[in-house]
């Protein structure tokens, strides 16, 4: 069943919400309390595509890259961290509230739904204001025109530390990951014995208070964030940013397989006063293009304000020139989540078979892909011993999962429709000749293979270009 396969990749956000729930990729949170808008917890699919999308990113940015280290920073810091970062007075979104159904939508937002062409992103309350009233955009949700004035509401989540109310201080749930990286660089910088140019990377929690318009976990209040920040000298900063462009985009691309005809490169055309460039690689959802990361030319800003509200130094003593310089700071910075909506998106496909049947298969990258290998008896009769037996001694080395349950057809679809690349069936012959068949999800092609021989031509067929 190897020819006439007809793929239609065109690929709707209800095809991905509904697999993710079925499947156990991504549920709705406190699902059965009807849920908290824009958060989602990850189920056992779920959280293997998350880890490995997280491994393969800790590997290209850390420790295979040049003069990088990792960093775990806390979620709870200095309230002052937020206020050298600029966080505290604007970190903030222009809402409204409709009068008449209650909802509360971005100004911003509904102008630039209204017209794809503008960037609302800068614009002052005044100049929203009067766009929508002109243009008499209505409530998204009830269709009525009775706004509220436009107020900016803050997106960092306030919480308070301290056992009793009296001495409880205001802090924060942080907004991003960056901060530990800069406000730690002289203690990595010194335990480390770095040199500059050098780089820190990390993984970890993020949270904004966003109000947003849906599209699944593209924008949720609670997302994690893969963020490196090199450090280098000013002269060459320009040369570093190109690099860090270059190596998201063979990450995305070569690392985890994503298909080049839906990513693009978007530079800011406005640039905020202290960057040198920045850029957003855009990834093409079936809901319109959308951000997918960013690097960011930042200068000295974040080392620099950090110093002047800290007192502690954040300059570096060149060792060769004994130029004393505040590094200048090149980010990439990746969220997890939209990573991960984007390779589901990327990899989805419906086919319809020679035979007329049709299949969902998710065409994952085996390094990503929930499960390497899936092992099937064909019978549950005479063949479990055998079969366990095998699914043992692979889960030794791969990522695997057994399925013993309906005709060997349909553990197949299932085993498509989740991106295992490969199914191992053992059936009554395995008993007698000690050989195993394994199916290629792409192909669908059939090779029938020695035990003694099952590692090997395993590894062999996950490192084919899929
Ligand atoms: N330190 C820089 C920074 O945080 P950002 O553009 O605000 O920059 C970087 O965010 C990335 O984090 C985005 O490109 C996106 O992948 C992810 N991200 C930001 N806000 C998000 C949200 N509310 N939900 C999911 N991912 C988000």
């Amino acid at each position: 069943m190897t020819t006439k396969t007809t793929t239609n990749d065109a690929v709707t956000i209800d095809n991905i919400i509904t697999l993710c729930k079925s499947r156990g990729f991504v549920f709705p949170g406190s699902d059965i309390y009807d849920g908290l808008a824009n958060t989602w917890d990850y189920g056992p699919l779920g959280v293997e595509l998350k880890n490995h999308i997280k491994k393969l990113w800790w590997r290209e940015f850390v420790t295979a890259n040049e003069n990088s280290v990792g960093l775990d920073g806390g979620i709870l810091m200095n309230r002052n961290v937020w206020v050298a970062s600029g966080h505290v007075s604007g970190f903030s979104d222009p809402l409204m509230d409709c009068k008449e159904c209650q909802t509360r939508t971005r100004a911003d937002k509904l102008i630039e739904n209204n017209d794809a062409n503008i960037n609302a992103d800068g614009w002052t309350n005044q100049a929203l204001e009067d766009y929508i009233n002109q243009h008499h955009l209505v409530c998204p949700n009830c269709g009525k025109f009775n706004w509220t004035p436009i107020r900016q509401f803050n997106l960092m989540f306030e919480t308070h530390r301290g056992v009793t109310k009296d001495n409880a201080d205001q802090i924060f749930l942080r907004p991003e990951t960056a901060q530990s990286e800069y406000i730690n660089f002289q203690n990595v910088q010194r335990s480390m014995r770095l040199k500059v140019p050098f780089g820190i990377g990390q993984i970890g929690k993020a949270f904004r208070n966003e109000i947003t318009p849906g599209n699944f976990i593209f924008r949720t209040v609670e997302f994690e964030q893969m963020e490196h920040q090199f450090f280098c000298h000013a002269n060459d900063s320009m040369a570093w940013y190109e690099k860090y462009k270059q190596k998201i985009w063979h990450f995305i691309t070569k690392v985890l397989g994503v298909r080049e005809e839906n990513l693009r490169f978007h530079d800011h055309e406005k640039l905020v006063f202290y960057a040198k460039a920045a850029c957003d690689m855009e990834y093409h959802f079936p809901f319109g293009w959308g951000e997918l990361n960013g690097t960011h030319h930042r200068g000295v800003h974040d080392l620099t304000n950090h110093q002047n509200l800290s007192k502690k130094s954040m300059e570096y003593l060149d060792p060769i020139t004994n130029e004393k310089y505040i590094p200048t700071v090149i980010e990439s910075s990746q969220g997890v989540e939209r990573l991960f909506l984007a390779i589901l998106c990327d990899a989805y496909r419906t086919e319809t078979l020679a035979d007329g049947d049709t299949r969902v298969v998710l065409k994952l990258n085996p390094n990503l892909a929930p499960y390497q290998i899936c092992v099937l008896p064909l019978q549950k009769k005479g063949l479990t011993e055998t079969a366990t037996k095998l699914y043992r001694e692979l889960q030794q080395n791969f990522n695997v999962t057994y399925d013993d349950a309906g005709s060997i057809g349909k553990r197949y679809r299932r085993q498509d429709e989740i991106g295992t690349p490969l199914c191992i069936t053992v059936d009554y012959d395995t008993l007698e000749d000690q050989s195993v068949t394994i199916r290629d999800r792409d192909t669908m092609e059939q090779v029938r293979v020695k035990l003694t021989d099952l590692n090997a031509k395993i590894n062999e067929l996950l490192t084919k270009s899929f």
